[in-house]
């Protein structure tokens, strides 16, 4: 297969940035479609750790192009320090990146509105990363958003932008109490970014469709998960994006008939950061002792996730709305040692079973898992690189999922390192 697009099927951070990079090394181009720096893709190559916010995960091999699609969000100057540490580090080509001239720009004034209007919310908060990004897609929906090509003309730029920040500091003032922003130190900073971004401006919908007419392989990496989708997700628990395959074309400019596969990635348990239903939650001591050995604390924000048992009835809906054709299943090393483990392969909700979702989101908050247990392992996994190599136990862990969520299981990760993987199908072999 040639077009391959890797989405999370839970509520994010399942460690898609791993099997990105690992696939990566078989693609020519790489793609991000939607989020923005809410993301963090975090890759350990060779021992070294990366986080990658907005720069596709591809950028750790030589030779790839990244493209930063239209579906974006970007905090520029988030992206130039990103840039900046990545070329110190790897040493990258200058022409390594693509940005998209219609991604919408994050401004300071995003994220003051994202962070006081959670503080706001006290109870109520959804818990959001504080990066700017519900309010950036706000604009972008109300047309009030600002994109890359409005960096092209300066001068219609800071119209523009000073017309939106007497706006934004209305509504900053009078309705969440806060200071004012100056639309001057925006300006100052904008120009240094508009210097340093104008060189990887590019129609990237039109770069992309030459790509695949010219047979290159092309990866779409999803951020975030299904469970975050503004749509499908725990609404409104949930980000501003759309998570899902399906996001890959609107938020690149190409059509349905070009992804030839998704990749469904989803951790061996399950985490969640921020509030909003989890019913597979496990409280107490098992899950401080999953966080630790799992290091489950976000790479966006350093917050400790929330740790639950693996849960096929967000695996079959995942399957379904991404049209996913086969599983990658990760930090399975983390499982050692837990004996039994937990699957929830059905919900009970105002008594009835459910396989799939019952119908209404709010069901989410009140459905109770109706768990099956499976013996677990207690010999160290992280050195096995083939199915036949895992303990009994954990082979039979991996097959009752692949059979729980109707689809093959194409990879699974035993631990951090690029190289700490069973890769049973590639799919762009
Ligand atoms: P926002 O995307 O910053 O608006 O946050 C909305 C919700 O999505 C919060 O619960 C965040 O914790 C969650 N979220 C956003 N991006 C990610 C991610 O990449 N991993 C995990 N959770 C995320």
């Amino acid at each position: 297969m040639k077009t391959v697009a890797v989405v999370g099927t839970q509520w994010g951070d399942e460690g898609k940035g791993k099997i990105v990079d690992l696939l990566a090394a078989d693609a020519d181009v790489i793609v991000r479609f939607q989020g923005g720096n809410n993301a963090a893709h975090t890759l350990v190559v060779d021992g070294e750790k990366f986080v990658l916010r907005l720069v596709p995960a591809g950028a750790l091999h030589p030779n790839k192009t990244c493209v930063i699609g239209n579906g974006t969000v970007v905090d520029p100057i988030a992206l130039i320090a990103e840039i900046d540490d990545l070329k110190k580090r790897r040493g990258l080509r200058g022409d390594f990146l693509k940005l998209s001239y219609e991604a919408h720009i994050v401004f300071p004034y995003h994220r003051a509105i994202d962070r006081m209007r959670e503080a706001r919310a006290g109870k109520r908060a959804i818990g959001t990363t504080g990066f700017g990004i519900g309010p950036a897609y706000e604009d972008k929906m109300s047309r009030a958003g600002l994109r890359f090509d409005d960096l092209v003309n300066f001068k219609s730029f800071a119209d523009k932008l000073k017309r939106t920040v007497a706006d934004k500091n209305a509504y900053l003032k009078a309705v969440l109490k806060g200071k004012p922003i100056s639309a001057t130190e925006i300006l100052e900073a904008m120009r240094r970014v508009r210097r340093r971004l104008m060189p990887y401006l590019c129609d990237t919908g039109e770069f992309l469709a030459e790509a695949i007419a010219a047979g290159k392989r092309i990866l779409f990496e999803g951020a975030h998960g299904t469970m975050l989708d503004i749509d499908h997700g725990t609404y409104p628990f949930v980000t501003s994006s759309n998570c899902i395959a399906s996001a890959a074309f609107g938020g690149t400019g190409l059509g349905p008939g070009t992804l030839e596969a998704v990749l469904g990635i989803s951790k061996a348990y399950t985490t969640r950061v921020g509030a909003g239903p989890f019913p597979t939650e496990i409280k107490g001591w098992l899950a401080d002792a999953l966080r630790e050995e799992g290091v489950e604390f976000g790479s966006a924000t350093g917050r400790p996730r929330r740790i639950g048992w693996f849960d096929a009835v967000l695996a079959r809906f995942a399957a379904r709305v991404n049209g996913m054709w086969a599983l990658a299943l990760t930090k399975l090393d983390v499982l050692t040692g837990i004996d039994p483990i937990r699957i929830c392969v059905a919900y009970q909700y105002k008594g009835k079973r459910y396989e799939t979702m019952p119908p209404g989101r709010h069901a989410m908050e009140t459905a109770k898992p109706i768990f099956e247990e499976m013996p677990g392992w207690t010999e160290a996994i992280g050195e096995a690189r083939s199915l036949g190599q895992l303990p009994a136990n954990a082979r039979a862990y991996i097959e009752r999922i692949g059979e729980l969520a109707g689809i093959p299981i194409a990879i699974v990760s035993v631990g951090a390192d690029r190289a700490a993987t069973i890769v049973v199908t590639n799919p762009f072999a």
